[in-house]
Order: structure tokens, then C-alpha cells, then sequence
């Protein structure tokens, strides 16, 4: 008998009517019939079990599936604003070498200009001094004498001399810049080359000098780091980032260190400075696209990510040491020797373009 029917019956009639009711051959084919009903219901029972379980499954794929899907579209978004910026840093940097390329021509003529007109000048200056000199020979007081003592003619000889270099000096620095922005855009769109990064360090640091010079002082420790092979204008994005980032970091004034060196197979450069410094849960957040506690118009959050995606396309690691009121150190290792460089080399001009 169903194990349910028997209990009931055991509670509703007791055990020794139930014995009775049970031999009754009437009851024996009414409570078959009931126990039909029991079975019948119990594999009800079972089938809903079953269908809930499967439910409960299908809803726990569908879960695992929108977990998956948002982190795919996360990345999808990462690596689009990662696009956005290298596209735009790739205009910024054909707009520079565009622009350096028009002012080499005029600033070159200007300095060739200026010192062709120093050196006539210190012809003309000779030819009025012996003039002058015939002039207090053959007639003493006249007036050309009286003009050039009211002239005050040594101080306009040494002044134009003065005037002259510090035109050159302008000039040199202009060109420097001019240099430093050729340097800085390399104008190769992601192009590896074997490069410098100390010098590269240098012509970034010549950009963003205004940036950075009112905040801080500047300290390097160069260590002489061999060439490495890498995409030369997207490794300036990174160290400009960070310079610019530990700049901001500094709110009157500061320190910013400078350093490169080699460990094992890798070398490295590091961009300290004695800033604000980054709390434990922001340390967790700062390569976040869009992660910023800049005011609108200062920060984008986007300098770390890219700087990480450019980083980690030549195989290298940023490492962040970070004390709140202390400062922060942002280490960028990259190994000296490409293993894949055959594949390498194809990837960045992907992303340029
Ligand atoms: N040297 C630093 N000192 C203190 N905070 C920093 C430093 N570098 C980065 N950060 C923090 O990381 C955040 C993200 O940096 P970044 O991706 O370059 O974006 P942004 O500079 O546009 O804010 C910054 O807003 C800042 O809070
Ligand atoms: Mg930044």
C-alpha cells in the first residue's frame, strides 16, 4: 500500500480497524483505486521536480552566459577607447610632424639669416671705426665724430653683438623643439625601431617641459640602457603620461625622478615623483579606462590603459609603488630581446591604422 494512504488510514481509523477495513473486499478495490490516485500524483510530483531542476540549470547557463557577455563587452569597450586614443595620439603626432616640418625650412633661414648679418655687421662696425678714426685724423670736431660719441657707438657695437647670440640661442632652441617633436612623433605610426629610450625620456621631457617645470624639479638617474627595439612613439605616450601624471600628483612643489637601468633581460624606466600618492582601492582601479580623479578638462583616465596596452604589446609589465602623501613610482620593464618579433611587428601597424 502507498506509505501515505497507510498513514492516513492508520490516523484517521487507527491500526486495528484499518487491519479490518483491509480484508474487506470491497475496500481492497476502492483503496487500489485510491492508491492509482497516490502513484498518479506522485510522479506528478516528480515530473515538476524535474522540469524546476531544469530550469533552475537553464538559468543558472543563461547567468554564466550575461557574466561572459559583459565581460566581453568590457573588453570590447577597452580595447575600443584604447583604439579612439591611439588614433588620436596618432593625429596629434602627424599634426606635430607636419608642423616641424614647416617651421625646419623658415627657422633654418632665419639662422643662417642672422649669422651672415653678424658677420656684415662686424664688417660695417670696422669700416666706421677706421672710418671715424681717419675722420679725428684729417678733421677733428666734425660732426660725423660728434654724432658717433652721441650714438654711444661701443655700447651699439656690443649691444648688437648681445642682441645677435641671443638671437641664436632663440633660434637653437627653437630648433631643439622642432627636434624633440620630430623625435617625439617619429612619424612612424607604430613603427618598431631600435631605439634610445633615454633620449626618447629626453625629447618627452622637452614637450611636456612646461607642463612640468613650474611643479617640480627634475632628477635623473640615468643608468646608460642598451637599445631596445621597440615602437619608439607609442613608448613617448607612456613616459609623457607619466610625467605628466606625477606632475599633477604634485600640488606646490616637487621632485621628479628620473631613472633607467637593466635587470636580467630587461631594462627599465622609472618615473618617480613625491606627490599626492594613490590610496590601496584606486591602486586597484588606475588602468581602468576612463579610472580618473582629475575634474573634467585635466584627466581622461585614459593615460594608464593606453599606457598598459602599450606596454604589454612589447611584452613588458608597469609596476606601481604608490604611499598616500609619500608619492608613487611607476616602473615600465621591458624585455631587451623580441623572442616573436616576426609577429610583433605586424600587430602595432594593425592598431595605427
Ligand atoms: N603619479 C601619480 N600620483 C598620484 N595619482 C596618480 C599618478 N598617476 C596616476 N594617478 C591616478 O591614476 C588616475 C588615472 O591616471 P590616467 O589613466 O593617466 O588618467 P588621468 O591622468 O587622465 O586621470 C589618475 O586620475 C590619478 O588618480
Ligand atoms: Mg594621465
Amino acid at each position: 500500500m502507498h506509505p501515505n494512504l497507510s498513514y492516513q488510514l492508520q490516523q484517521f481509523f487507527g491500526t486495528t480497524a484499518v487491519e479490518q477495513i483491509t480484508q474487506d473486499p470491497k475496500m481492497v478495490s476502492f483503496l487500489k483505486d485510491v492508491e492509482v490516485t497516490y502513484e498518479e500524483k506522485d510522479q506528478d510530483q516528480s515530473m515538476i521536480a524535474l522540469l524546476l531542476q531544469e530550469r533552475l540549470n537553464s538559468e543558472q547557463a543563461l547567468k554564466k552566459e550575461k557574466e561572459e557577455q559583459g565581460g566581453l563587452i568590457r573588453k570590447l569597450e577597452e580595447a575600443h577607447s584604447q583604439l579612439l586614443q591611439s588614433e588620436k595620439m596618432a593625429s596629434i603626432g602627424s599634426l606635430a610632424a607636419g608642423v616641424a616640418h614647416e617651421i625646419n625650412n623658415p627657422i633654418g633661414y632665419v639662422a643662417s639669416n642672422i649669422r651672415s648679418l653678424g658677420a656684415y655687421l662686424d664688417d660695417l662696425f670696422q669700416l666706421i671705426d677706421s672710418g671715424l678714426t681717419e675722420l679725428s685724423q684729417t678733421k677733428p670736431g666734425s660732426n660725423t665724430a660728434a654724432l658717433a660719441s652721441k650714438l654711444d657707438l661701443p655700447f651699439l657695437k656690443g649691444d648688437t653683438h648681445a642682441l645677435l647670440s641671443e638671437c641664436i640661442e632663440g633660434i637653437d632652441r627653437v630648433k631643439r623643439i622642432v627636434q624633440d617633436l620630430k623625435d617625439f612623433s617619429h612619424v612612424d605610426h607604430g613603427e618598431w625601431i631600435v631605439a634610445n629610450l633615454e633620449k626618447g625620456l629626453d625629447s618627452t621631457l622637452n614637450i611636456v617641459t612646461n607642463e612640468v617645470k613650474y611643479k617640480a624639479t627634475i632628477v635623473k638617474k640615468y643608468g646608460g640602457i642598451p637599445e631596445i627595439s621597440c615602437i619608439g612613439s607609442q613608448l613617448n605616450q607612456v613616459f609623457m603620461n607619466l610625467l605628466i601624471n606625477a606632475a599633477h600628483a604634485i600640488t606646490e612643489r616637487g621632485e621628479i625622478t628620473l631613472e633607467t637601468g637593466q635587470q636580467g633581460g630587461e631594462v627599465f624606466v622609472r618615473v618617480s615623483d613625491n606627490g599626492c600618492g594613490i590610496s590601496p582601492e584606486n591602486q586597484k582601479r588606475i588602468f581602468d579606462p576612463f579610472f580618473t580623479t582629475k575634474p573634467v578638462g585635466k584627466g581622461t583616465g585614459l593615460g594608464l590603459s593606453l599606457s598598459y596596452g602599450i606596454v604589454k604589446r612589447h611584452r613588458g609589465r608597469i609596476e606601481v609603488q604608490s604611499t598616500v602623501g609619500q608619492g608613487s613610482s611607476f616602473t615600465v620593464w621591458l624585455p631587451m630581446h623580441h623572442e616573436e618579433q616576426a609577429s610583433d611587428k605586424t600587430e602595432p601597424q594593425a592598431a595605427a591604422h
